[in-house]
């Protein structure tokens, strides 16, 4: 049976594969020479998985629940969303509808859960959450839909990775708030409709490509998640630390916010591994100077890349001259996982301008040459 909640209950932890180890018999010998410090990912001590933005089991628990914000005036970050959103509640409160169903898209850890708890909020309905590979058989997403009250939100993460036949029942079930059922097998089958109550579907992905155009069709609003500026992680920390009730200083928040690669749930998992490290070390107030103390502890740089960033980077500076090079070439290089490097950590290192797409291949940039202690080639200089 799927995985149902009206309250954001833990969901089944879908397979985002863990990232591979790293195996140093995979490098070949350095092309590039570092020019400075020896920032090396191979020096580094054992893996931190503090910047995966994926959510932990412990981070679904309810003292975690209560760090989210409740209402859209709580939110911070994702303006023109926001904007959108407010108007659509808006507008359906004022002809008493239930609210378009709603695709959002964007890397992991940007709030998309958090909007949906919040859209159910505002409207006054229940919100049921699920992960699309928990809806394998017919009877699991008929069993969601029959218990759905009017006008209440169904939430389901990872949209993308739906079975086809729970999507072809969610058509339907979209348009016209029908349910086909069919009974019995074979020449004696018969389909039966059942009526459902109005409801809003809120499906979330990270590979909005990956959706089938008749399913993308169905949603009223499909939104875009974007990182978050510095200013408004910085008051994300700020909040959060508030609610945990622990004090620190704008520029220890602004340390932990730099750090946190555009990502609200990342910045919230840094301040409290920051708030063990003040507490352990009976360091008070948390300054900037502790916050970047601790953050290096964790092996995570002043741009927030962490182990893998450096490793997927240096491998391909190293290996292959910075590229282009194709992303199955650099996971196999990495022991990293494909999807995951895609997913995971290639959004962040494309918008701080790391990394480049072509239709050849991924490219190290010279910024991220220069961040990792190389000197870049002459020609990568002159694309500068
Ligand atoms: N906690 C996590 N994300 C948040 C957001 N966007 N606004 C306020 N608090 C948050």
């Amino acid at each position: 049976m799927a995985i149902i909640s009206s309250n954001p209950q833990p969901l089944k932890p879908g397979d985002s594969s863990q990232p591979g180890l790293f195996s140093d018999g995979m490098l070949k010998e350095p092309s590039a020479k570092r020019t400075s410090n020896d920032k090396s990912p191979h020096s580094s001590a054992a893996k931190e998985p503090l910047l995966e933005p994926e959510a932990k089991p412990e981070e679904r628990s309810q003292q975690e629940e209560r760090l989210r914000p409740r209402r859209l005036s709580e939110y911070i970050g994702q303006k023109d969303l926001k904007e959108v959103l407010d108007i659509a509640i808006q507008a359906a409160k004022v002809r008493q509808e239930t609210l378009d169903h709603l695709l959002l898209y964007g890397p992991p850890g940007l709030g998309k859960t958090t909007l949906s708890l919040i859209l159910a909020e505002e409207m006054g309905v229940g919100c049921k959450m699920t992960t699309a590979p928990a809806l394998e058989r017919p009877r699991d997403i008929a069993g969601l839909l029959m218990g759905l009250q009017p006008g209440d939100v169904l939430f389901i993460d990872e949209i993308h990775r739906l079975p086809k036949v729970t999507e072809e029942i969610l058509y339907a079930a979209m348009e016209d708030f029908r349910l086909d059922v069919t009974l019995g097998k074979g020449t004696s089958a018969r389909t039966r409709s059942l009526s459902l109550k109005r409801f809003t579907l809120v499906g979330a992905t990270t590979r909005v490509g990956a959706l089938t155009s008749p399913l993308r069709d169905r949603f009223g609003l499909i939104q875009r998640l974007r990182f978050y500026e510095i200013d408004e992680l910085l008051q994300i920390v700020l909040r959060t630390a508030g609610i945990l009730k622990m004090p620190v200083t704008d520029e220890g928040a602004t340390e932990i916010a730099r750090r946190s690669r555009g990502t609200p749930r990342i910045a919230n998992r840094l301040l409290k591994r920051v708030r063990d490290y003040v507490q352990v070390k009976e360091l008070g107030n948390l300054t900037e100077a502790i916050a970047a103390e601790a953050l290096e502890r964790y092996n995570i740089d002043p741009l927030g890349l962490d182990w893998t960033d450096r490793r997927l980077l240096t491998v391909m500076i190293e290996n292959f001259n910075g590229g282009p090079v194709g992303l199955e070439t650099i996971a196999a290089a990495t022991g990293e996982d494909a999807q995951t490097i895609e997913e995971v950590y290639e959004p962040y290192l494309l918008q701080i301008g790391y990394l480049n797409r072509t239709s050849r291949g991924r490219i190290a940039t010279a910024a991220a040459w220069k961040h990792l202690g190389y000197t870049p080639p002459d020609a990568q200089l002159s694309i500068l």
